[in-house]
């Protein structure tokens, strides 16, 4: 397929000196980029949602490892592996639930182990390469998620996992993308995704920059749209997906599932193999991330509920692997996941 046609986005960009990283919370109406020059630069962009989305961060924090290297200077191998060590736990530290962060550190810090003296050269190429690898897996991705949806289907998305998650093309936005261009896919929905709103600020943005027509949902609407028949997969991320199969993604994605089982509407989790957790059980034991009560308690800078009212606001949610169809990963699809079949596909941890 034309990929430039349909992946017009980028969120984040090296530029040899400096990480540019196009601040996510002015969306959509302002383009903005800001430019980060230190690791502790990068994990307060990761922790501010600047930049978001388990791929996305991860990539991001590679390239944070970059600049402490460069901060760090012309030093030794030996000098530089435990500045780079407490750089790398700042990152790691930024947010939680998504494994890609973690999973992209270590791939560095492994890269760095085997360096010798051109050590900031070879943890340049290794964050090249996890971006790269993360583009190439998710047009793969998009290909193999795709050929499972029947032409003139109609699909319901969450959060965004678009560019802007990750290196570019998405992961369930790619599959979306893919099925658009094959005409698998004729009706995209998104739901706007709460708190933050992901959905509306970004998703239908993206899918606007590629000329492609979607319709945004209420989080609320989601059972009513299902029961309607319009869409017949929905189709989401993840942040990690544990050795059970288990998924943990955007808060709102388990009643989403729940719903899709009681409607007959089929359900995909679309993610690369750096999201997957073989070292955790199962979801039970999947940290998640709680945000500022703020971001329920108003909008846009103003207060919209009454003073004095408390609020909960956990970000992800785990969708139990009995609730899931299949999980795409560049690896191939697995069908109603278990323990067995995850085992199989990734090994032991
Ligand atoms: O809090 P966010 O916006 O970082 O959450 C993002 C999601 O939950 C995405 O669905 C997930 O990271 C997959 S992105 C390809």
């Amino acid at each position: 397929m034309d990929y430039a046609r349909y992946d017009r986005v980028r969120a984040v960009e090296w530029t040899g000196k400096a990480l540019k990283l196009l601040d996510q919370r002015k969306l959509p109406f302002d383009v903005e980029y800001i430019t980060c020059e230190s690791a502790e630069e990068v994990a307060e962009a990761i922790f501010q949602l600047v930049v978001r989305g388990a791929p996305a961060i991860g990539i991001a924090a590679a390239w944070g490892l970059v600049l402490a290297g460069k901060v760090i200077g012309e030093k030794s191998k030996q000098e530089a592996v435990p500045l780079l060590q407490l750089a790398a736990v700042k990152l790691n530290a930024a947010r939680p639930t998504a494994v890609n962060l973690a999973w992209a550190l270590a791939r560095m810090q492994a890269a760095l182990a085997l360096a010798g003296e051109d050590w900031l050269q070879r943890l340049q190429d290794c964050a090249k390469d996890i971006e790269a690898d993360d583009l190439a897996a998710n047009r793969h991705m998009g290909q193999l998620g795709a050929q499972l949806i029947a032409p003139g289907s109609g699909v319901l998305t969450h959060c965004n996992t678009g560019s802007l998650a990750t290196a570019g093309f998405g992961t369930a936005l790619g599959v979306i993308r893919a099925g658009v261009a094959e005409q698998r896919v004729n009706r995209v929905f998104a739901g706007e995704t709460r708190p933050w709103l992901q959905g509306a600020r970004l998703t239908v943005w993206e899918l606007q920059q590629d000329g492609i027509d979607a319709t945004l949902i209420a989080d609320a609407a989601a059972s009513h749209l299902m029961a309607g028949g319009q869409v017949q997969w929905v189709i989401v991320g993840a942040d990690r997906i544990t050795a059970n199969g288990d998924v943990a993604n955007k808060i709102g994605t388990y009643q989403l599932a729940i719903a899709a089982r009681h409607h007959g509407v089929k359900f995909m989790v679309v993610a690369p193999s750096s999201t997957v957790d073989m070292a955790t059980a199962s979801g039970s034991e999947i940290e998640i991330e709680q945000r500022d009560p703020g971001e329920l308690l108003g909008y846009g800078g103003r207060r919209t509920v009454a003073e004095g009212i408390r609020a909960w606001n956990p970000v992800f949610d785990v969708t139990p692997a009995s609730l899931i169809d299949a999980i795409v990963t560049e690896k191939g699809v697995i069908e109603q996941p278990n323990a067995d079949k995850m085992r199989k596909a990734f090994g032991e941890a």
